[in-house]
């Protein structure tokens, strides 16, 4: 399966120079980027994503996409961010339940439910997070807390719209600003996978469930990049920290292209 890489910039790169500054130094790798297998979303702060469009079209193996959108695609939403606009400017990718969104904004496990509904039906493909907090991890409830959550998110997720559905195991301890002590083991990273999966074969049956990635998130680096996508057989990784200077990215996506050929 084609590994994938997808940088969440969060509220970072926030001025125009910081932006034109990342756009600039990742082209430097234009003709590296062009002919990879592996496949590369880039999901920038949310008013530079056209930008982003326009300077990456030509690089076929790079794709935008936004970090959040709302469920409808229009209306009197004040402040909401379609993913139809996304898709009419050629934006093909959406992150959803992001932990950041459920601390920061408020948004409820049945929110990101609605989300995902939303961004399906544009045909539009989601890349949706699930992982365990700290308290849950420590109280031992990480299989309770993934099947909660996959359980709500995709209670009337059709099996036609699967192969538009990417899962990012992404505990919420690990990710870089929570200060992880250790980011979880290969080990403990496969066994998260192994228990999405099975609750994606219990639900759809193992010849959809295949079509569904499943990445990792949580202080993904050029170091330990490998150990994620190969010897803990992750699909991709969700990368934050690491992703806001081009170079360390592209060392990422050189580890992992290698690896893959
Ligand atoms: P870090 O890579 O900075 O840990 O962030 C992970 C993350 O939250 C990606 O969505």
């Amino acid at each position: 399966m084609q590994k994938i890489i997808v940088a969440n910039f969060k509220m970072n790169l926030v001025l125009k120079f910081e932006i034109e500054n990342w756009i600039k130094g990742f082209l430097r790798y234009k003709q590296e980027l062009a002919s990879l297998n592996t496949g590369i979303v880039l999901a920038p702060p949310i008013l530079s994503t056209l930008n982003f469009i326009e300077q990456f079209k030509d690089i076929k193996s790079i794709a935008v996409g936004l970090q959040d959108s709302f469920w409808e695609r229009k209306g009197s939403f004040t402040g909401g961010i379609s993913a139809s606009t996304l898709k009419s400017y050629g934006g093909e990718y959406v992150i959803l339940g992001h932990s950041e969104r459920k601390k920061y904004f408020g948004e409820t496990e049945e929110v990101v439910a609605y989300k995902l509904q939303g961004v399906s039906k544009l045909g539009l493909k989601s890349i949706v997070c699930v992982g365990e907090t700290k308290e849950e991890k420590e109280k031992d409830l990480t299989k309770e807390s993934l099947g909660r959550q996959l359980k709500t998110y995709l209670d009337d997720f059709p099996p036609g719209r699967l192969d538009k559905l990417i899962l990012c195991y992404e505990p919420v301890w690990a990710i870089s600003t929570n200060k992880p002590v250790n980011p979880p083991t290969a080990d403990e990273m496969m066994t998260a996978k192994l228990m999405m999966k099975k609750f994606l074969v219990e639900k759809y049956g193992a010849s959809q469930a295949e079509k569904v990635k499943i990445l990792y998130g949580g202080s993904a680096n050029q170091h330990n990049v490998e150990e994620i996508c190969f010897e803990a057989s992750m699909d991709g990784v969700l990368v934050g920290k690491a992703s806001l200077v081009p170079a360390e990215l592209m060392g990422m996506i050189k580890r992992v292209e290698e690896r893959s050929l």
